[in-house]
């Protein structure tokens, strides 16, 4: 079972992604599930910030992906909701994304099958009014989120 932590405010998300943050390295993959709205992107953002990303990040589901190169690594930001088929997906090199950087999956349903591995899986949601999000890590993350 995994641990049900509440984001209350948007500083809250903000702690968690300067948490997360020093965990990562180039070859990380995170991916973050969650309904419309649960605050996937946000996370992103607020990653993005911890990296030193002095370029504002915003939603890229109307590109599928963005990439920034100006922080401590680069990263990339995907959003797989628009995303049509498989092949699409084997189209964006998402292999060769994943072992330059920092790779963040909004919506990463369509890409389960085709990831070599995910270090940590956040899943965003409502409990009523409050958000959540419940966090499983591989193991070598594990200890951090026990
Ligand atoms: N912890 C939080 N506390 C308060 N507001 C939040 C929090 N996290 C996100 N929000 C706000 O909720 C709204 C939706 O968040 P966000 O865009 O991150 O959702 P999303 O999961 O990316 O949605 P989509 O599936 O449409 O991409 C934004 O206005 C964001 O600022
Ligand atoms: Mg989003």
């Amino acid at each position: 079972m995994n641990k049900r932590i509440y984001l209350d405010t948007k500083k809250e998300t903000i702690d968690l992604a300067y948490y997360i943050g020093p965990l990562l390295q180039r070859g990380s993959v995170v991916s973050l599930f969650g309904e419309l709205g649960s605050g996937k992107t946000f996370f992103a953002k607020a990653l993005g910030a911890f990296l030193g990303i002095g370029e504002e990040i915003d939603s890229p589901s109307f590109v599928i992906f963005k990439e920034y190169h100006c922080g401590r690594f680069p990263l990339y930001h995907l959003d797989l909701y628009r995303l049509k088929s498989e092949d699409e997906l084997l189209d964006l090199g998402l292999l060769d994304m994943i072992e330059t950087g920092i790779t963040l999956i909004e919506w990463p349903e369509i890409a389960q099958d085709f990831l070599p591995y995910q270090n940590l899986k956040l899943k965003f949601g409502f409990e009523g009014e409050r958000r959540f999000v419940e966090i499983e890590a591989d193991e070598d993350l594990a200890e951090h989120f026990a």
